[in-house]
Formats: C-alpha cells, sequence, structure tokens
C-alpha cells in the first residue's frame, strides 16, 4: 500500500509524490490547518493537512485522534525557514496531503505509549501497544539481528539445526519440570525440555558431528529480574572436540553476535578457577568490570585480641576472614557504612568490621583498639591500602562469609560508579567442582548436571573432583556454560554411584541415555547461551521481560493472555484428573 516509510524520507525526497501508511502519534489543529505526526516502524514524519490544498484532506484529519489507523497519500517538502524539528529524523521536511484515509480507528489507549513510569501490569496487559513504540521495536530488531547472526556462524561452521521435542521426559538441569498430563495414557505426563541437553547428546551418538538450536526451555523455578519460566537459549553440541576447541567456538560466536550490532568483544576472554572465582570474589560469575579484590587475613589474626575473629581464626579449613580494601573508602559515610551492614547481614553475616587507612598509614575504626602494631603493618601491607582508602572484613564460616563479602562488593560497585555500562568483561569460570554437598544435609548433588565429564575421576575425596564445566560470565552475569560430556558408560555408572542414583532410577529416569552409550558413543561436548540474557546485555536493558515479546510476570502469569487459567471439565475428565481445592491460605 505504501511507496516509502515515514523516517526514510528526508531532503532528498522533496517534490516526491508518496504514500505513506500508519498511526497517528498525535495531532494538532493550528486554526484551520491540521498537522499529524505519522507513525511507523521506522519513526515519524509530519503530515500537513491544509484546506487550501484539500478541503476533504482536511476535513477527515479533523477526524483523527491519537493512534487511528492513516493512509495519507501527498507531497514532500522541505518547511519553513524556523518551522523546523531538529529533535525529529525527518524535521527538516514534512508531507502535504492531498487524500488521507481513516483505515481504522482506536480507543483512547489506556497509557501513554511509550511512558515507562507506567505500571508494568498494565503495560503487559496490553502488551502489543506497549511493544508499539520505536524503543521496544529497535529492541527486537537486534534480538532478530543476533539471533540471525548466530544462525549464520553456526552453518559457516559445519552446525546442523534440528528441533528436538517439547513434549518429552524430564531432563535434570535441576529445576521443577513443567509438567503436561496425557489424554492416551491415564496418570502420565509429558515433561517440558528444562533444555535440550539429552537430545543433543544422543545427536552426537547419531554422528551429526555438530549440532545447534536456538531452543525454548522450560523452568519452573524462582523469577528474577534475569530468569523466565520460558527462555531461550542458543544450544551447541560438537563431536570429537576438547575443552579448548568448544571454549574457542562459543567466544567466536559471541564475538560474531556482537560483531554483527556494531560492538566489538576482544577474544580470548580472561580465565578463572571456580576456586579463584570464589575465594577473590566471593562470586562464581564476578564483575571484572572493576578490579577490589578479597583478600585472605584469617592467618594475620591468629592471637590476635579481637576475640570474634580469634575464635573463627582456629579453624583455617572451615572458616574465612576476608578484608575487601576499598579504594578511596575513606569517603562512605558512617550511614553508608551502617547501611551496607544491614546489607550484609540479610546474608547471614553476623557483622561488618572496617577501618579507614589516615595520614601516615593509621587506621581509625571500632575494632583498630584490639590491633597490634604487628596486625595493624600486616593488614595494610598485605591489602595494599594507602591513606584516604578503607577495609571491610567478614569473619565465620567459609560459605557464608565468601557470600556476604561478595554481594558487598557488588553492591559497593554499583554505590562507587565502578560499573561501566559501555564495558563488557568476559571471562570463563573453569574447574567448577564436580559435587556440591546441599547446605545442612548430606545429600551430594551434580554441580552442572550428571552427565558432565569429571577431570579426576580416580580423586579419593569427591569435594576435591573437578569437571570438565565451563561457565560464560559477563559483567557479573552468568550468559551461558557447559561442559564435556561423559561418553563412557563406566564413568557414568561410577558418577551416578556418588550421586547415590540406583541402577533402578538411572534407568527409570535416563535409561535411553545410557542405552545409547552402549552404542559407540563419540566424545562429545558442547554448552548453551542464554539468549534472552544476550540481548538484554546488547540492548542494555536490565529486566528480562523488555526483551522477550510475550513474556509472564514475576509470578509466572501471561497477563494478556490470563494463562495459567482454568479449564473446561470435559478437558480434565478426558485427561483423567480432578482438581482438589486448593488450601486457602
Ligand atoms: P544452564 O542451565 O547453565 O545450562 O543454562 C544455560 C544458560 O541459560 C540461561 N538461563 C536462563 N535464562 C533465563 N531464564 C532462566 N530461567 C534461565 N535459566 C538458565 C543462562 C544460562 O547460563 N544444558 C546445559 C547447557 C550445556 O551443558 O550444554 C544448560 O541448560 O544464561
Ligand atoms: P563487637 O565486638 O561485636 O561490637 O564487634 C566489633 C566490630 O566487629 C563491629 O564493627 C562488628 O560489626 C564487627 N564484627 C563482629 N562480628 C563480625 C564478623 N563475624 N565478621 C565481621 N565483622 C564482625
Amino acid at each position: 500500500m505504501r511507496t516509502d516509510y515515514c523516517a526514510e524520507l528526508s531532503e532528498k525526497d522533496v517534490s516526491k509524490e508518496v504514500i505513506l501508511c500508519g498511526w497517528a502519534n498525535s495531532y494538532r489543529d493550528h486554526g484551520g490547518v491540521i498537522f499529524i505526526d505519522l507513525r511507523d516502524k521506522s519513526g515519524i514524519v509530519q503530515l500537513v493537512c491544509d484546506p487550501a490544498d484539500s478541503p476533504e484532506a482536511h476535513r477527515v484529519a479533523t477526524e483523527v485522534r491519537d493512534e487511528y489507523v492513516l493512509i495519507a497519500k501527498g507531497r514532500v517538502r522541505l518547511r519553513g525557514e524556523g518551522l523546523e524539528n531538529p529533535k525529529l529524523k525527518t524535521g527538516k521536511i514534512e508531507v502535504v496531503v492531498s487524500e488521507l484515509t481513516i483505515e481504522n480507528r482506536s480507543e483512547p489507549t489506556p497509557f501513554t505509549l511509550g511512558d515507562e513510569s507506567v505500571n508494568e501490569e498494565i503495560r503487559l496487559k496490553y502488551r502489543y501497544l506497549d511493544l508499539r513504540t520505536k524503543k521496544s521495536y529497535e529492541t527486537f530488531k537486534l534480538r532478530s539481528k543476533a539471533a540471525i547472526a548466530a544462525r549464520n556462524f553456526l552453518d559457516a561452521n559445519g552446525f546442523l539445526e534440528v528441533e528436538t521435542p517439547i513434549l518429552t521426559k524430564s531432563t535434570p538441569e535441576g529445576a521443577r519440570d513443567y509438567l503436561v498430563p496425557s489424554r492416551l495414557y491415564p496418570g502420565e505426563f509429558y515433561a517440558l525440555p528444562q533444555s535440550p541437553q539429552l537430545f543433543k547428546q544422543l545427536l552426537m551418538v547419531a554422528g551429526f558431528d555438530r549440532y545447534f538450536q536456538i531452543a525454548k526451555c522450560f523452568r519452573d523455578e524462582d523469577l528474577r529480574a534475569d530468569r523466565q519460566p520460558e527462555f531461550t537459549q542458543i544450544d551447541v553440541e560438537m563431536s570429537f572436540c576438547t575443552q579448548e576447541e568448544v571454549i574457542e567456538l562459543a567466544e567466536g560466536l559471541v564475538k560474531t553476535i556482537f560483531a554483527a550490532v556494531g560492538i566489538s568483544v576482544e577474544t580470548p576472554f580472561a580465565r578463572i578457577t571456580y576456586k579463584e572465582a570464589m575465594e577473590s570474589y566471593g562470586s562464581d560469575k564476578p564483575d571484572l568490570r572493576f578490579d577490589m579484590k578479597l583478600v585472605d587475613v584469617i592467618d594475620i589474626f591468629e592471637n590476635t585480641e579481637l576475640k570474634v575473629f580469634k575464635e573463627i581464626a582456629r579453624y583455617k579449613k572451615l572458616n574465612r576472614i576476608k578484608a575487601l580494601p576499598v579504594k578511596k573508602g575513606e569517603n562512605l559515610t558512617r550511614k553508608e557504612i551502617d547501611y551496607l551492614t544491614e546489607f550484609v547481614a540479610k546474608f547471614g553475616a553476623k557483622g561488618l568490621a572496617w577501618v579507614k587507612v589516615k595520614e601516615n598509614l593509621e587506621l581509625q575504626g571500632p575494632i583498630v583498639k584490639f590491633l597490634s602494631e604487628e596486625e595493624k603493618s600486616e593488614l595494610i601491607k598485605r591489602c595494599e591500602v594507602e591513606p584516604g582508602d578503607l577495609i571491610f572484613f567478614g569473619a565465620g564460616e567459609k560459605r557464608v562469609v565468601l557470600e556476604y563479602m561478595g554481594r558487598l562488593r557488588d553492591k559497593l560497585g554499583e554505590m562507587l560508579n565502578l560499573k561501566d555500562p559501555s564495558v563488557y568483561k568476559f571471562l570463563w569460570v573453569v574447574d567448577f567442582p564436580m559435587f556440591e554437598i546441599e547446605e545442612g544435609q548430606v545429600k551430594i548433588k551434580a554441580l552442572h548436571h550428571p552427565f558432565t565429564m569429571p577431570k579426576n575421576i580416580d580423586e579419593e575425596d569427591i569435594e576435591e573432583m573437578t569437571s570438565l564445566a565451563y561457565d560464560m560470565v559477563v559483567n557479573g552475569v552468568e550468559l551461558g556454560g557447559g561442559s564435556i560430556r561423559i561418553h563412557k558408560r563406566e564413568i557414568q555408572q561410577k558418577v551416578f554411584e556418588i550421586l547415590g542414583i540406583g541402577e533402578e532410577e538411572a534407568k527409570e529416569k535416563f535409561g535411553f541415555l545410557l542405552d545409547a552409550l552402549k552404542f559407540g558413543a563419540p566424545p562429545h561436548g558442547g554448552f548453551a547461551i542464554g539468549f534472552d540474557r544476550l540481548v538484554m546485555l546488547l540492548s542494555k536493558r536490565d529486566n528480562i521481560r523488555d526483551v522477550i515479546a510475550f513474556p509472564k510476570t514475576q509470578k509466572a502469569q501471561c497477563l494478556l493472555t490470563g494463562a495459567p487459567g482454568p479449564v473446561d471439565p470435559q478437558q480434565l475428565k478426558e485427561l483423567h484428573l480432578r482438581i482438589k481445592e486448593p488450601k486457602k491460605v
């Protein structure tokens, strides 16, 4: 219907006759002449409806209201001297309308389009209106570009795109499953995949050699700003590959995607071990846009007068005393320090000791009176502080201290503006422990998943057993992860044994994979990148809902369609289900 897109017109088009289609972004009646800002996906151009040019078009224009759908025929002309609008890309021109059609009318919209201060619930209910803005369109354009760049890169590297089932069996990514009841098999259920993990491994057994998929994954878990119940991964698997080769390919993929949207990323990425990440940053996904490292100081306090620290320093294997030196931290106010103390208390901190470094390296703060000269000078040396700095201390059980000191580091990065939004600091975290022992329990879990290849399978102490697993981290976000998989049945059996998964259970849950390992499974490995998180980074959005066309709320609801919702009793009957009245809480 159209000859041009609104915002693609420029001075070059002056005198051209055009037909434009779009929405009335706004209208102004200037004593006889009506101006309409016409909007399409490209942007806005001004229409002029002057009764002197066309009485009929002007008459139609008097009926136009916001968001009416219009088709306008007219001629491009330069705006007069002083009438240009520098805020508009097309601000030097306008279109004098000769014919105007109202193709469709619109009720007044429930909120002003593009107003992000409007309650998100209402914007999600009318998501199609919220998506009608330039900003949304640009985000989804970026998302599309990124997906196409990924496809092209993987295709060029010999990867085959294969779809795997959505109605399937439970996959072990550690979240709760979404289940679908079966009509044909009373009492039985399909599970929606938490990832295509097992299928991509089967494709390697099939000899496909290199697979990828832009895959939907479903996980019923607690939602956060970067988590949705239904999300997308760029999922990759390859055969006869080393960890190095997988990592190199993943870096190439990310570099290519960023390049496609005009951002250059340097490869290879930095690499640190899981242990180092935890001990130095208190996180397995550290934000390396700023330096600030945790310093081990437990040995300094072996004989200290500071009783809490002395007690804690007696058990060096189980406990930690970590110092966090903050450059120019002297400027933190008492109020800010109190706020941080409350902040870390939420993560189990029993206190947050601190000292300020004054002139001549003199220390000042509530704990200083307990410290000997030797302790002070050793602290100053090890923390590499200078006058004007501040040191925080966390002391207690290792797991708790690393957690809250990591959170503290992150919070300080925010408060001190150390997180440059224009910088992308990529790294790999490698050498993950193979197993984790759940807090307060004796239960052993696989840290990644039970198909991850151990690096040292013969290690006696399972806490020391590491895996060929790797996480890609950028600016404090876990962007992706993967591993080399177990391709030998004996090793898989041993891992199941450690996990306490008996033969029966293994057969019931993953029998098909174990069977496949009997028929010449090649060495293989892969990874998956959280595609929504990637688009969040590229578009600098801090909520995952902004980069998903039809997202769910934090409470896993779709406010647009009203899902989840009740179903017809007849449907329940067909599915052999009866609903128990939920308990009132
Ligand atoms: P993993 O479970 O680490 O690995 O998931 C890979 C990446 O997917 C993203 N992600 C999510 N994004 C949004 N919402 C969620 N709820 C969510 N959960 C995960 C993260 C994460 O890094 N099968 C393995 C991959 C492999 O081993 O090849 C897997 O799924 O960015
Ligand atoms: P107190 O002797 O309890 O008054 O503590 C003296 C200082 O040490 C205060 O600043 C406390 O916040 C801090 N503190 C107490 N326990 C710990 C701990 N486990 N880790 C870090 N700082 C602590």
